[in-house]
């Protein structure tokens, strides 16, 4: 197949959304890690209900918004709030992501994000982790609506010029690669922690441990 883009997602599949709460994880204890998929996971659901009861926040607003009600739920000290967001801002790669992306840039393919985040959280994200190889950075804020919105997925189409199935978008979110796949791309899980594939109707082209694995498919 003459693929002519890759697109990834961001959160979770290039950088790691529990390195935040990881770096304070000697002031939070033990707990940090339930804390930060708890995070997390109220993140999603607001990105969810939001598109549904169609009265949108932007992402950053919604992961302060996520953040205020895990705090509650875990009771952690509320002088912990702007350190916990300031470090969202600048979470890390996953150590694999540089090397794939500098193999990648060898290629004749258009090299993209597909997020969440606002312009500014992914513009931030790609520059303090010094991530020079992409195309583009498209953010849902351009369309005002959450992923799986099919709007979402068909930014780099309008873009682009291109058929979805000319495109190989990885995500570690089950559901992200469901909604991309749904959509008509080539959608690829990175199933980064060995867990289970969603069942909504739709399989990955592939499944791959960490990025590493998109060398063999493109
Ligand atoms: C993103 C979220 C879904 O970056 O991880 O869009």
């Amino acid at each position: 197949m003459d693929f002519k883009a890759i697109v990834f997602d961001a959160y979770g599949t290039l950088f790691d959304v529990n390195s935040a709460a990881e770096k304070c994880k000697r002031k939070i204890g033990d707990k940090w890690e339930h804390f930060a998929n708890f995070w997390r996971t109220t993140q999603l659901e607001y990105t969810w209900l939001r598109s549904l009861m169609k009265r949108h926040k932007d992402f950053w607003q919604i992961t302060e918004d996520s953040l205020d009600k895990s705090m509650k739920v875990f009771n952690i000290d509320t002088s912990m709030r702007s350190e916990l967001l300031s470090l969202y801002k600048i979470l890390s790669p996953y150590p694999e992501v540089k090397e794939v992306l500098k193999d990648l840039k060898k290629k004749n393919l258009k090299l993209a994000i597909l997020s969440n985040g606002t312009p500014n959280l992914i513009k931030e994200l790609v520059s303090t982790n010094n991530l020079d190889a992409f195309d583009d950075l498209f953010s849902i804020e351009e369309v005002k609506i959450y992923k799986p919105d099919s709007k979402v997925y068909n930014l780099p189409i309008n873009k682009y010029k291109i058929q979805p199935k000319e495109v190989v978008f990885l995500s570690a979110n089950t559901w992200d690669v469901s909604g991309g796949g749904n959509f008509g791309y080539n959608a690829v899980w990175v199933n980064r922690n060995n867990s289970h594939f969603d069942i909504l109707d739709y399989k990955p082209k592939k499944e791959i441990k960490n990025l590493k694995g998109l060398l063999e498919i493109v």
